[in-house]
């Protein structure tokens, strides 16, 4: 088992990597709440025929009484209402404030029961068992959690940290190839932003076998540049911003294609390759990264570029003729393994892009 710890002053939690780690899910738990009788588990449609009765049968084994919740598989999931029937299934089901929730899937499961269980009767211990690559790297460690209004993704929301997160290897081999290419955007990402050798050693395993092989040493990486990144800024308003590499103009391709043509990895995966571009035009990066980036991206079946007009750019990034003159952070790269924000003015990005 390798383990993390995630150093918040108060609240400090492990991340726990360990193949089969589902089946121990409950005498893990039960280090980490004592005195819980109840978790109330959330999953989602996918994930429940797989693993939900496994981890379930694993809780009871540690003496945990056990309510479940399946919510509809997808992004629409996360959404006020199915917020609101959590609420009331936690409280049907007799949860207490010494009680705790845990999410089992995706990130829109651990957004989504996160913020219930930060928000149920004040606030309950929760519990993070991410099952797929994208979650287990990145949303279900740091303690942002919520749901999406129509006005945008994430707009409701707080920072709830887990108690402990509990990952299996094991659960990745279920995702469709494209799910696990989705988490792997996020996955070079890292080797992008903090740390060349990363880079080079996924640059030098093209593959989805390649990379199951090592796949320990993988989540470890990731997950401590994350740890770091979120004791060092847990609110956002600093360090965790490099993060957002590859984000912003992300975020455009999400929102041109209604957050239906292209997945969060894919938008990132072009995203990246994009603001290498862009921080090549601005004197910033080293023109080889782009193609560095593209090479990895594409090698797992992410796009390298998506098309996007100007008119999409300007409603992503919110340059409206109220907003014009506003600045953005841009996160660059000036060389790779070291990413800086790059404060401009909307309209010069814009004028780039
Ligand atoms: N997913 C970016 C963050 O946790 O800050």
């Amino acid at each position: 088992m390798r383990t993390l710890t995630v150093d918040l002053p108060g609240r400090a939690y492990d991340i726990q990597i360990q193949r089969g780690l589902l089946d121990l899910a409950g005498e893990r738990c039960r280090t980490v709440l004592p005195k819980a009788a109840r978790i109330f588990l959330v999953t989602d449609s996918n994930v429940e025929p797989l693993y939900l009765e496994r981890t379930a049968a694993s809780l009871r084994s540690a003496g945990f009484r056990v309510s479940t919740c399946t919510v509809p598989a997808g992004e629409s999931a996360k959404c006020p209402e199915e917020l609101a029937i959590l609420w009331e299934n936690m409280m049907s089901a007799g949860l207490t404030r010494t009680d705790a929730v845990a999410a089992l899937g995706g990130g829109v499961v651990g957004d989504l029961a996160g913020f219930a269980a930060a928000t149920i009767l004040r606030g309950v211990d929760f519990i993070q068992i991410p099952t797929t690559l994208l979650a287990q790297v990145d949303s279900s460690v740091g303690g942002k959690v919520a749901v999406d209004l129509r006005a945008g993704k994430n707009l409701a929301g707080a920072f709830w940290q887990p108690k402990l997160v509990l990952m299996d290897p094991d659960v990745l081999d279920t995702l469709p190839d494209s799910t696990f290419a989705d988490g792997m955007a996020e996955v070079i990402k890292y080797g992008c932003i903090f740390d060349r050798a990363f880079f080079d050693f996924l640059a030098a395993r093209p593959s989805r076998k390649e990379l199951m092989a090592d796949i320990e040493h993988i989540l470890y990486t990731c997950c401590d540049w994350k740890r770091s990144v979120v004791v060092e800024d847990e609110r956002d308003t600093g360090r965790r911003m490099l993060l957002n590499f590859g984000h912003t103009l992300g975020h455009a391709y999400e929102l041109a294609g209604h957050y239906e043509t292209w997945t969060h990895g894919q938008a990132v995966a072009a995203g990246m390759v994009l603001a290498a571009k862009l921080g090549t035009k601005l004197g910033l990066t080293p023109p080889e990264l782009a193609g560095q980036i593209e090479r990895a991206v594409t090698a797992l079946g992410l796009p390298g570029t998506i098309e996007c007009s100007h008119e999409e750019y300007v409603a992503a990034i919110g340059l409206d003729k109220k907003g014009a003159g506003d600045d953005i952070s841009l996160i660059v790269l000036e060389e790779m393994g070291k990413a800086v924000p790059h404060r401009m003015s909307k309209a010069a990005l814009l004028e780039a892009l």
